[in-house]
């Protein structure tokens, strides 16, 4: 959510932050704004819409400045527009400040500066913050003494950057639940909420953690907590480059990030396979593994399209590790006073690393007891940090909002982590060998699927106009179909309901006519003739029916509208191939309605915020 960049140095920080807040645009993207400061001179440019808006303004004014922030905002509270967006100034137009989070006490603090005299522009949580910050600098204190002072008043979550026209040579950033890194350069030095807005200009960065305030000058920066304790930080390498985070040519993020499962797949089992033992190796896990394999029970938590990884990762756990294992909406985890014992295991799943429910999940699970492991994306990224061990999925940097490759690489690490603890408790060799091969055919047959782009496109072009979509899949495809549901709600707005495919039988039946698309996912695998049976149920009601299935498969075609014939794998690693025409029926259908799929509305790629 909302995306933070700031800039200090010798050099124009205008063209900068135009550039890190259109890589960070996947963030939020309502409203945008920089505030500038330059020989004693403050300027703030603010727009409603996309940043390309803000580009325009501000190409059209000399601006000029070595020190300044810009913000790409994701409404919580009050409408996007101008007033609403960030950054927000005190009434000098001295001090300006971003701000990624929400401000729970806003009322009252708000209230309580009113009754001071202080004015209020927008509806913002945000704004009390730059208030309560002027209220402490006109009793002369310091910019980063007030901000301490400030955050010390505050309940809920922020990542903030403030920069104030007296002390030209700092800015003052602080974290509480969204992300904040510091960039180090040669007398410049950044700040963003994500390494991706800075990686045009340096690979040397701070990960700030939660409670801890940076001041940071052009020559350095100094860490410490909210409570004044100095803090030694580590400088980290960022591994990913500049090309990773480009469209490359594509027309979307969304397309490209589809098409790169061949290699994402590949990369998350990269080093991995131990083949000849068929088995795993993921040395994230190396020091809890004797733990994780006699656990009593498996809790795995996440949210949006991880957590449809995470449904399928139960069915691999159950079926191979034999350890019972149960889903939870991170959401309704944390609230619910689960019931978690020491020893159990709990994953967690987030690309981002950063969704702020997730979080609250992994926390609730360590005070608990139990061993808490994280399934990331995103290197460095919260939960990745403060698991206690854990796998990344290494799929490569994911851009469009509506995960794609991520999911795939999640399923891939659920598979690996499955084979470990399976082969380590009863799966014999041979067992585990027929695993470690299909993995390995894995990236070829995805290329073959994605040959099947045209073939899709031109199914999306007969269903563009529906209104409504059914996805329908069994055991391992039963979260295929949410995930596919999902997709297209996202990107193309269309209603989409996933289901377990006997399930229709008990209420979607009701709405199956002849302008219902039922997407049925029919692998031949063990619920097969089941399948078939709901899809002659579909038929007879005159639902129109697209399925995925396999290559081999000669019976379906004269039961169904459409097929999509892909090649065939095993039962427990089928989601990953039956995932990927989906997402190309989703991104078609969007692509063809004239979406923005990159940036779909009302969404955001990181949900920082509960
Ligand atoms: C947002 C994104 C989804 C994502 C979900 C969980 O809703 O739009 O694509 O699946 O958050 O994100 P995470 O980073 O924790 O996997």
């Amino acid at each position: 959510m909302c995306g933070i960049v700031g800039y200090i140095g010798e050099k124009n920080c205008v063209p900068i932050l135009i550039n890190g807040l259109k890589r960070l645009e996947y963030r939020g993207y309502d409203s945008a704004g920089i505030g500038l400061i330059e020989n004693g001179n403050s300027s703030i440019i603010k727009n409603k819409g996309k940043v390309s808006v803000l580009e325009e303004t501000v190409s059209t004014l000399n601006l000029h400045a070595g020190l300044g922030i810009g913000h790409t905002r994701w409404a919580t509270h009050g409408i996007p527009n101008e007033i609403n967006a960030h950054p927000h100034s005190n009434e000098k137009n001295t001090l300006f400040l971003i701000h990624n989070g929400i401000i729970e006490n806003y009322q009252t603090i708000k209230k309580g500066l009113q009754n001071l005299g202080y004015n209020f522009k927008s509806d913002t949580d945000s704004e009390v913050l730059v208030h309560l910050i002027d209220s402490f600098l006109t009793k002369d204190y310091s910019l980063s003494k007030s901000v301490q002072l400030a955050l010390n008043e505050v309940e809920g979550t922020y990542g903030i950057a403030v920069i104030y026209q007296n002390e030209p040579d700092k800015l003052v950033v602080a974290r509480k639940g969204s992300p904040l890194v510091v960039g180090l350069g040669e007398h410049e030095n950044f700040i963003a909420s994500d390494v991706s807005a800075i990686l045009a200009y340096t690979k040397q960065v701070v990960y700030l953690d939660d409670g801890e305030l940076a001041v940071v000058s052009k020559d350095g920066f100094t860490v410490k907590t909210i409570s004044d304790k100095e803090i030694e930080k580590e400088i980290h390498e960022i591994s990913i480059s500049l090309e990773e985070i480009d469209k490359g040519g594509y027309p979307h993020f969304m397309l490209k990030e589809i098409i790169e499962q061949t290699e994402s797949v590949r990369n998350s089992m990269r080093g991995r396979l131990l083949v000849n033992e068929g088995t795993a190796k993921l040395g994230g896990l190396a020091d809890v593994v004797d733990r994780l394999v006699n656990s009593k029970r498996i809790l795995i938590s996440a949210c949006g399209t991880s957590w449809h990884a995470a449904l399928v990762g139960e069915y691999m756990f159950e079926q191979f590790a034999r350890i019972p294992t149960e889903v939870e909406y991170a959401s309704e985890f944390r609230y619910r006073n689960p019931i978690i014992e020491k020893d159990d295991t709990v994953f967690l799943i987030s690309q981002s690393g950063e969704t702020a429910d997730t979080r609250a999940a992994l926390h609730e699970a360590k005070n608990r007891g139990a061993l808490v492991l994280g399934i990331c994306n995103v290197v460095g990224s919260t939960i990745a940090r403060e698991s206690m061990a854990g796998v990344y999925i290494h799929a490569g940097p994911e851009i469009g909002v509506a995960s794609t490759k991520a999911f795939t690489s999640q399923l891939i690490v659920l598979a690996l982590i499955t084979l470990l603890v399976a082969r380590k408790k009863s799966l014999s060799t041979s067992e585990g060998k027929k695993i470690t091969d299909e993995l390995q055919k894995l990236p070829d047959k995805i290329s073959e699927i994605l040959k099947l782009n045209d073939q899709i496109e031109q199914i999306a072009n007969e269903f563009k106009d529906s209104k409504n979509f059914l996805y329908l899949g069994r055991g391992y495809n039963f979260p295929v179909a949410l995930e596919g549901a999902l997709k297209l709600k996202e990107i193309s707005y269309i209603h989409a309901e996933g289901y377990p495919a006997a399930e229709m039988k008990h209420g979607p039946i009701a709405l199956i006519d002849e302008n219902m698309p039922v997407v049925f996912i029919a692998p031949k695998d063990s619920t097969y003739e089941k399948i078939v049976s709901n899809i002659e149920e579909v038929k007879a009601r005159g639902g129109r029916i697209i399925a995925i299935a396999d290559d081999a498969d000669g019976e379906i075609d004269s039961l169904v509208d459409y097929v999509i014939k892909i090649p065939r794998t095993i039962e427990m690693l089928s989601p990953v191939l039956n995932s990927i025409p989906l997402q190309l029926l989703a991104y078609h259908i969007a692509v063809i309605k004239g979406l923005n799929v990159d940036q779909p509305r009302n969404l955001a790629k990181s949900v920082t915020v509960e």
